[in-house]
């Protein structure tokens, strides 16, 4: 049964399908349609609906939520939902090597913290099926009414489930998941050891973080010394105003460190080169997009005019970079495993 377990206010939601599901057109095998424009994503607006209540069943092995929800996922830098769609699908096959990584099993519990709208839970799902569940946990209202709606039809719907609440605190039992996966979200932590102790807790065996560094990213062709110059103003930008709530873009080479400052057993680390080359995917022209216009805006209060203009003018659509034969994107992601 695939079921939200709330405080006290429920998320409803309605989605309409997507064109492309609509019109039978091909699809990826996340569910998301390649080829999508932005009305693709307009279709798949998630809208609260007090009329369209689900069924909200508690969990065994529960205590009530400690805490309410306390923001949405537009106040996070790079959490709103077309921006985490969009990243999804660009990078779908990167994932779906790193969920074959994991070692998980049929039978397992996986805890999927900071899950947003639920687009790596069905991959896990995959893997702990037979007997096994998935438990997708995060803060925004709107992003788990999502993952609820997007997954009522998918096949393995009843081995999923989601709740709302905070990362920090939740009110899991101790020892309850064989796997608790953190996926792009201790950035946001604004105490690391905090969600790392509430992941120890309530884990059994491991514990995985998959994070991102600002630190190995590469636009080409961009002219490297303004490449240079615009990291280095948006690593200045985060740094003397942090945002808040927090938003840590170096996470990713702390990550080896504080699970072992945790206290976990066996920590390694498994670093992941994501590559889009030439001809870029739709999803992939949208997530190069906003990734370069984020760091821009981030740059822009330490970057002179005529940079932020050359930066500006790199990716407008009329300069043609993302359908030049030569462009090429790096970045490093990587996974932290710990055992509790
Ligand atoms: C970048 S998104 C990643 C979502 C998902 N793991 C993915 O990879 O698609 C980060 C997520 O962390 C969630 N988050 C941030 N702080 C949180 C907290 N204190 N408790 C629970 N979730 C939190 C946000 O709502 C957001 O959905």
């Amino acid at each position: 049964m695939l079921v939200v377990v709330e405080s006290a206010e429920v998320a409803t939601v309605w989605a309409r399908r997507s064109a492309a599901e609509r019109e039978g057109r091909p699809q990826l095998p996340c569910g998301l349609a390649d080829g999508a424009d932005a009305e693709f994503w307009e279709l798949h607006r998630v809208r609260h609906d007090q009329s369209a209540k689900r069924t909200f069943t508690r969990l065994p092995g529960r205590r009530p939520l400690a805490r309410r929800a306390m923001a949405t996922s537009d106040d996070l830098q790079l959490s709103s939902l077309g921006w985490l769609l969009d990243h999804h699908e660009a990078k779908y096959f990167d994932r779906r090597r790193m969920v074959d990584d994991l070692g998980l099993k049929p039978g397992d519990a996986v805890l999927d913290l900071g899950c947003g709208p639920g687009l790596w839970a069905p991959m896990f799902a995959e893997k702990v099926a037979p007997g096994g569940r998935v438990t997708g946990f995060d803060l925004s209202n709107e992003l788990i009414g999502y993952a609820v709606s997007r997954l009522a039809d998918h096949p393995l719907h009843e081995n999923m489930n989601f709740e709302v609440g905070n990362f920090e605190a939740t009110s899991f039992d101790d020892n309850l998941f064989d796997a608790v996966f953190l996926g792009n979200c201790c950035c946001y932590a604004s105490d690391l050891s905090v969600v790392l102790g509430e992941a120890m807790r309530v884990s059994r065996g491991r514990v995985f973080s998959k994070d991102f560094d600002g630190g190995a990213v590469i636009f080409h062709p961009v002219e490297e010394h303004l490449a240079a110059k615009v990291m280095e103003a948006a690593a200045r930008a985060l740094k003397e105003n942090p945002p808040e709530p927090p938003f840590d873009n170096f996470i990713g080479q702390k990550m080896h460190g504080a699970f072992r400052s945790a206290g976990f057993q066996d920590v390694t680390t498994r670093p992941y080169v994501i590559q889009m080359t030439s001809p870029l995917r739709n999803a992939e022209k949208r997530y190069l997009t906003k990734n370069a216009t984020w760091l821009g805006t981030t740059a822009e209060p330490y970057l002179s005019e005529d940079d932020r203009k050359r930066w500006e003018a790199t990716f407008d659509p009329a300069s043609g970079i993302l359908d030049d034969e030569n462009f090429y994107f790096c970045m490093v992601e990587m996974i932290t495993v710990g055992r509790v």
